[in-house]
């Protein structure tokens, strides 16, 4: 089974052909990221125009690098939500309009579950009943999955999502779009070197609550305040980045560990954004460790964990709900409970 999947929920414009949804054939990017690093930010008109401009040359590119035609494609798999809708817009009407050319069928696919879906192309897949944490740019999910296609949404963001306490915390410390990776370089400069040095000048919201919710705006808030307190902000910029990044990390490695534990699991996966962030990644697996919690860690390759269409193909291997092409629409505002 050959999958072309079409992403373009934001500034990225990819298309990607996958085998029986575990076998990248090709997964082309093209970004406008560096665009937005001059504003600062996305400005959704001109992703948009960009998404636009590369992607009929994005999937043509893909399917040559796999070395098929259009014919060996079985189906088309796109984003219909969420994201910015001129963005979106783009993905879905280019797959409908080839899904009609091509006569072939169309299987429309929620964003944030495919985030989930980066570790089925891991070396091994995950194991069933399993916890999922996704941190994108505008989304912190824990979802509960017992199967494919039974996704329970656990708890989520009450205000901003992980990612974009990432790039707010950055814009305060003047650091380049997007915040995530700029934060991280910045702590890392900071925690080179140094051992067992406290990491305790922020807040950890919600922590300590009984619960899968959190909440980041607090700690933008005391970021902010910390910032607008200090004279030579850039001196200081390593040591508030390896803060802001432990806070963050703190609580997101808590509670993922906290839904593994109480839901009894086999599997904690880890997807979108966000869990390219390596402390992440090394916290979660030292604390299981020490915890000596009988459950297994999936993270993807960092390229899967930021926006991509090899997440979107799988995604529609193993979620195989064909719907015609009359019928897919953009959904800015789907939400991972809605499925898939
Ligand atoms: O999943 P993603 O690529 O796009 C969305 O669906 O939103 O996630 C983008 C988010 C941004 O907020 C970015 O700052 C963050 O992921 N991010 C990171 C890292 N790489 C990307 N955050 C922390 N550390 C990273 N290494
Ligand atoms: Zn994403």
């Amino acid at each position: 089974m050959l999958i072309l999947g079409i992403e373009t929920s934001c500034d990225e414009t990819a298309a990607s052909v996958v085998k029986n949804g575990r076998i990248i054939l090709s997964n082309t990017i093209a970004s406008s990221a560096e665009m937005h690093v001059k504003t600062g930010g996305i400005i959704p008109e001109q992703a948009a125009r960009q998404q636009i401009k590369s992607v009929i040359s994005v999937i043509e590119e893909s399917l040559k690098i796999s070395g098929l035609t259009p014919t060996n494609v079985d189906s088309i798999a796109v984003t219909t939500g969420p994201g910015l809708i001129g963005s979106l817009l783009v993905g879905v009407e280019t797959a409908k309009t080839l899904a009609s050319l091509w006569e072939k069928p169309i299987i429309p696919i929620n964003h944030l579950v495919a985030h989930v879906y980066a570790n089925w192309l891991n070396k091994k897949a995950p194991d069933f009943p399993l916890v999922a944490l996704v941190v994108s740019g505008g989304h912190t999910d824990v979802v509960y999955m017992k199967g494919h296609g039974q996704l329970e949404l656990m708890g989520t963001t009450r205000d901003d999502a992980a990612g974009e306490c990432f790039d707010k915390c950055a814009r305060i410390l003047g650091l380049p779009y997007p915040g995530g990776p700029s934060i991280s370089r910045e702590a890392n400069k900071y925690l080179v070197g140094q051992k067992g040095q406290s990491l305790r000048i922020f807040p950890r919201p919600m922590i300590g609550e009984n619960n899968f919710d959190f909440s980041f705006s607090g700690l933008k808030t005391a970021v902010f305040r910390e910032a607008q307190s200090i004279k030579d902000l850039s001196r200081k910029t390593p040591e508030l980045a390896a803060n802001i990044q432990e806070a963050i990390v703190d609580v997101l490695v808590k509670k993922a560990i906290g839904a593994a534990r109480k839901y009894k699991v086999k599997s904690l996966l880890l997807g979108g954004g966000v869990s390219a962030n390596s402390r992440l990644r090394e916290n979660l697996l030292n604390t299981l460790k020490e915890r000596g919690l009988g459950v297994e860690v999936f993270i993807p390759e960092a390229k899967l964990c930021t926006d991509n269409a090899a997440v979107i193909a799988t995604c529609a291997f193993y979620n195989n709900h064909v719907v015609p092409w009359q019928e897919i629409s953009a959904n800015p505002e789907l939400t991972i409970e809605e499925g898939f």
